[in-house]
């Protein structure tokens, strides 16, 4: 039932996409007029994607851009910077080529456009959908106002490595959460119309498996049950599809074998067939031709063969269905049906964006110069930055900063005080700013907000900027050592570079990097108390720190705004919120390490137990776990209460839990709902995230709050291939983190 509803729903928002999500009329009639007009060279040209001017990946062949695109070879440029250059690019499509079709422009707009906002992960953390949907209009409306047609985004990977440098560019562990930031994503970047000049066609990626790649490895080897994929992987894609995503994108990997750009299982048989998905299907770079690589094609031919037999319309940066599918179409491997019906999703989606009312609709420099940067949009970016901080430990109440107490002396430490380069507080997938080397100078450094912002609050502060790159000397140890030494409080700022975030960007460890704990223990010999501040982009591992700093602070990479939002935290003027949603280990060996695991049949009670399913040297519990985060001011949970003891089928049930402030400043909690199957058919999560809500409370506060579960809830897919819920107990939790929780028992009839 679930399977057909869900088809009907997507087709419907499908169609409802090429009617309600965009204002162009008469679409059909005139892509057939088109269609019907092309050569078969056209045809393969449309579904061919060329790089513009920035590299995101190997090297590939691509012979002169603009004699292509007037010979009728190209469909789509991607990871193109230069307006102007778009400009020409598009008088040539439109005026120079003999159907003069124009050229659909797609960019990975990951974190911000030209206003840089914090990475995914970190937005994740604010569990405040519309500050993601803000950030995302306004993303979309830079680079639509830059020329950009669609998006790369949201990547909507689960993974449970965070060795793998792209759970960056993920909502985190958790599928339901997942799901729901997905669809935020895509309603903000698409808006209700597509031919709007402020809204950019998403795309759902990287569709299939990716984020389990073994070893957290980039590009690895991917091999799962169907039980896993269905109920980990797929959620967050399916949800694109209700959400009216335009476009998907293949993932690098294999599938239990199957590289995903040729793997019907997932493009034909889900995605098209049980989702009923009718958009345009793009590789991602060359993987159409990697499946070569991967020892599961012979060649071009074969690889095109398989690739548009298996549903994929697009090829990224590859060439190959230049190379083969005319061959292929030749050898009867492909019909010329299939090859129409990758044409027209091209060509729907570049109806639906208006370009073939008006090509040059998204290249207006006036509004490209009204719209780029506005300061409205960096004040978006430094709110979101601040509400992403998730504030791990305070112990003593050592934050915020307050001039009235005991600390007059603050030195600023570490390699993360002040660094510009290496799109440092930032990422990898910061395109839009143009130079893929960009120096940011628009970054707002801790040290440039908070010299000034402590100084006018009475401190005195020094910042000393530690390098500790392979070759740095004892020396810059000893410059951080005497400044401690004179200080009464150090903040260490510390963490990954920029540019180590993001694609091709593993670890093999999550320790920090760069002998940065030993600076701490090095600083920390003056025992003045420390707060530690990380940029990071994944779960970092610092047992060290945890037993020895009393405040901990993951700022994440935040983007332009990361000192002011630095500031406005650690000065109290914002109180942090901020939630994991990433468990965060103790250590790299302990990975995967996630907070909906099975029991086993030897829960580990307590660290060292034998014979349980455990480690000699480390207890199973994380450093800090899934939905963790702490404010200035403390929050009690009391009072579940269930609407009923025991709901049928239809039936919802209600679970009510108060929430208090029980601390001295206002501030925002994040309660949580999750739920356990603890008698199935099959093993089933000791936790799932089935609600949350952010409150705000003063004081004194309390409130109480109320979650709706149903059956549909409380399914899942089960052993023979579908999603049901299983009648009899269940347990709920309600709580501010996956671990302290309130627990209360239900019964699901039959
Ligand atoms: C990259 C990434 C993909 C991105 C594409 C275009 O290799 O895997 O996420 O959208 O190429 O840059």
């Amino acid at each position: 039932m679930k399977k057909m509803l869900s088809i009907a729903f997507a087709w419907l928002s499908f169609n409802s996409l090429s009617a309600q999500n965009t204002s162009v009329q008469n679409i059909e009639p005139r892509l057939e007029a088109l269609l019907a007009k092309m050569t078969l060279d056209e045809k393969i040209g449309q579904l061919n994607q060329v790089v513009g001017d920035i590299s995101t990946g190997t090297e590939v062949r691509s012979d002169g851009l603009l004699a292509q695109i007037r010979a009728g070879k190209v469909g789509s440029v991607l990871s193109h910077t230069n307006f102007d250059n778009k400009t020409a690019i598009q008088q040539v499509a439109v005026r120079e080529s003999r159907l003069g079709i124009p050229i659909l422009f797609g960019f990975d707009v990951i974190h911000g456009y030209k206003t840089i906002f914090p990475i995914p992960l970190a937005q994740a953390a604010t569990w405040n959908l519309a500050a993601i949907e803000r950030a995302e209009r306004i993303a979309a409306a830079e680079a639509a106002a830059d020329g950009q047609h669609w998006t790369f985004s949201p990547m909507v990977d689960i993974t449970h490595d965070p060795r793998w440098g792209r759970v960056m560019e993920g909502a985190g562990e958790d599928p339901w959460y997942g799901s729901l930031v997905a669809q935020a994503r895509i309603r903000s970047f698409q808006g209700d119309d597509l031919s709007a000049v402020n809204t950019l066609a998403a795309c759902a990626k990287h569709f299939a498996g990716y984020g389990f790649t073994e070893g957290g490895r980039e590009y690895n080897t991917v091999d799962m049950s169907e039980q896993r994929l269905r109920q980990l992987v797929l959620p967050p894609f399916e949800a694109a599809v209700q959400a009216g995503c335009a476009t998907f994108m293949n993932a690098f990997n294999t599938l239990n074998g199957v590289p995903a750009s040729m793997n019907k299982h997932l493009v034909s048989d889900i995605l098209r067939g049980e989702w009923g998905f009718r958009g345009l299907v793009v590789s991602d770079w060359n993987s159409f031709g990697e499946t070569i690589i991967h020892g599961a094609a012979a060649d071009d031919v074969d690889a095109s063969a398989k690739c548009l037999s298996a549903g994929s319309d697009m090829d990224m940066a590859g060439g190959t269905f230049q190379r083969g599918l005319q061959k292929a179409l030749a050898q009867g491997r492909v019909s010329e049906q299939q090859i129409d019906d990758a044409v027209r999703r091209v060509l729907r989606l570049k109806f639906a964006l208006g370009l073939f009312d008006d090509p040059f609709r998204y290249l207006n420099p006036n509004r490209r110069a009204q719209t780029l940067e506005k300061p409205e949009y960096r004040q978006a970016s430094r709110e979101m930055a601040a509400e992403s901080m998730v504030l791990l430990k305070n112990d003593g109440g050592l934050l915020p900063l307050d001039p009235k107490g005991p600390f007059r002396k603050i030195a600023l430490i570490g390699p993360y005080v002040n660094s510009i380069g290496h799109k440092d507080y930032m990422s990898f997938w910061t395109l839009g700013l143009g130079n893929p080397q960009y120096d940011s100078t628009k970054v707002v450094t801790p040290a440039q907000a908070l010299k000034p912002r402590l100084e006018e609050m009475g401190f005195e502060v020094t910042v000393t900027e530690v390098c500790l790159d392979a070759n740095c000397d004892e020396k810059a140890l000893s410059a951080a050592l005497n400044a401690a030494r004179e200080a009464d409080l150090v903040i260490a700022c510390l963490g990954e570079r920029g540019i180590d975030c993001g694609e091709s960007r593993c670890v093999s460890t999550l320790e920090l990097p760069r002998g940065q704990e030993r600076l701490l223990q090095v600083v920390s010999r003056n025992n003045k108390p420390t707060v530690m501040v990380l940029f990071n982009s994944r779960p970092l591992a610092f047992p060290w720190a945890s037993e020895n700093v009393p405040a901990i602070l993951v700022a994440w990479q935040p983007g332009f705004e990361a000192g002011n939002a630095l500031a406005d935290v650690l000065t109290g003027s914002v109180n942090p919120s901020g939630k994991l949603t990433v468990t965060f280990p103790r250590n790299t060996g302990q990975i995967p390490l996630y907070y909906n695991h099975l029991n086993t049949g030897r829960p580990q009670a307590n660290f060292g137990q034998m014979w349980t399913s455990g480690y000699l040297d480390v207890p199973n519990t994380p450093a800090y776990p899934f939905g963790y985060g702490l404010s200035y001011t403390t929050f009690g949970y009391s009072g579940l209460t269930l609407s009923k003891t025991a709901i049928g089928p239809g039936e919802t049930l209600e679970v009510s839990v108060t929430v208090a402030n029980t601390g001295k400043v206002t501030g925002q909690e994040v309660a949580q709902l999750y739920i356990r199957d603890p008698a199935a058919d099959i093993a089933r999560p000791v936790k799932e995230l089935k609600g949350f809500e952010k409150i705000r409370l003063a004081p004194g506060e309390r409130r109480t709050l109320t979650f709706k579960l149903s059956a549909k809830d409380l399914a899942y897919w089960n052993h023979e291939g579908r999603f049901k819920a299983d009648s009899g107990q269940f347990r709920v939790f309600a709580g501010g983190n996956s671990v302290e929780v309130l627990e209360a028992e239900f019964e699901l009839k039959e």
